[in-house]
């Protein structure tokens, strides 16, 4: 069984880097394989709606945007940590979500491989609840319409500086809860 994890903060020290750590520890010790990436700082170009994906079946653009999507196709659980930036996930991560428009056909059936779940994690400075909407449209775009099977959701407030989150004590145990839930135990 494999986790691929894609963090979408430049902070390699930071929050959301810190979620995704947590989340890729719980599985190596369920015996997993696991894989991180730090996309904010790979090359992820925008979407040049070129269409060629209809014809080759695949995105055609030849940055690193192709092999992730061949490591989520190869995984079990996709996880996205992320921070919130003016609102919304970084520009990485959406120019990411662009790009899987490559996974659809003409008739906008999806070619994700069957099952994968997912764990959407976003991190801001003001309380959660500011930006709980967030997660939601993750789980709308990867969930019902990539047709990825189900999302765990939690969106962490309150954590500005690198370390802000390593303390939140009611956060992690969310972050175990969720990571429980996705490999079957709870
Ligand atoms: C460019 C930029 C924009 C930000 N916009 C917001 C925002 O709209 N709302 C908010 O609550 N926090 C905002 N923040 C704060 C980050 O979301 C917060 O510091 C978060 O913990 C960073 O996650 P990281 O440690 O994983 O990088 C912003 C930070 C930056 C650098």
């Amino acid at each position: 069984m494999k986790v691929l994890s894609l963090m979408g903060s430049p902070r390699k020290e930071g929050n959301s880097a810190f979620a995704s750590s947590r989340v890729i520890e719980f599985f190596k010790k369920e015996g997993y394989e696991t894989e991180e990436f730090y996309i904010s700082n790979m090359k992820i170009a925008g979407c040049i709606a070129c269409e060629k994906c209809r014809k080759e079946g695949r995105c055609v653009i030849k940055d690193d945007f192709p092999g992730l999507l061949d490591k989520i196709q190869e995984s079990d659980i996709f996880v996205i940590t992320a921070p919130i930036y003016f609102g919304r996930v970084p520009g990485t991560v959406k120019n990411f979500i662009d790009r899987c428009y490559s996974l659809f056909d003409d008739s906008y059936k999806s070619k994700i491989k069957p099952g994968k779940r997912c764990l959407f994690i976003t991190v801001s400075h003001a309380p959660a609840e500011a930006f709980s909407e967030e997660v939601n449209y993750l789980e709308k775009w990867f969930v019902d319409f990539m047709k990825f099977k189900s999302a765990e959701k939690i969106a962490i407030g309150k954590c500005a500086a690198p370390g802000d989150l390593e303390v939140r004590k009611e956060d992690l145990n969310k972050i175990d809860k969720a990571c429980k839930k996705l490999a079957g135990i709870e």
